[in-house]
């Protein structure tokens, strides 16, 4: 077992983890953030995003032991005190989701797209998003929330 000391939306966890287990699997079943979602498990549809450090990541692609000593923002993170962020917000006037399976790795993805580049064109507004699928809205909706923010 290995010891990881990480601090996970503000708060610490000090947890032993086998070597092999992924920062997906860590997030959800040992920390209990179930809003980081597992899709494919190999790096390719973005559901699982999170913040690692100030950079989004794919948890599926780490292991829970390589993240000692860092800070990681998920989801649930992103809102203070029940407050939802400008980003949620432009996402729930624009019904920039319908199942939702995908909305927290696209909020991680964009928040870090925004937090970047400050005010993105909808060319890299849809460059960002060419790696995060999402099989419900057609993609528009989402573009126009994130454009919104960005006021591009
Ligand atoms: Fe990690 Fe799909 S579950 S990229
Ligand atoms: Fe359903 Fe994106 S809203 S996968």
């Amino acid at each position: 077992m290995i010891a990881v000391d990480v601090s996970v939306n503000g708060r610490r966890y000090r947890e032993e983890v086998e070597p092999r287990l992924l920062l997906s699997d860590f997030i959800r079943h040992r920390l209990g953030l179930t809003g980081t979602h597992v899709g494919c498990e190999h790096g390719v549809c973005g559901a699982c995003t999170v913040r690692l450090d100030g950079v989004a990541v794919r948890s599926c692609l780490l292991l829970a032991a390589q993240v000692d000593d860092a800070e990681i923002v998920t989801v649930e993170g992103l809102a203070g005190a029940g407050e939802l962020t400008a980003l949620q917000q432009a996402f729930r006037r624009h019904h920039a989701l319908q199942c939702g399976f995908c909305t927290p790795g696209i909020l991680i993805a964009a928040e870090d797209l925004l937090a970047r580049e400050g005010a993105p064109t909808r060319d890299e507004i849809v460059d960002m998003l060419s790696g995060q699928l999402c099989r419900c809205t057609g993609y528009t909706a989402i573009v126009d929330a994130i454009a919104e923010v960005a006021g591009t």
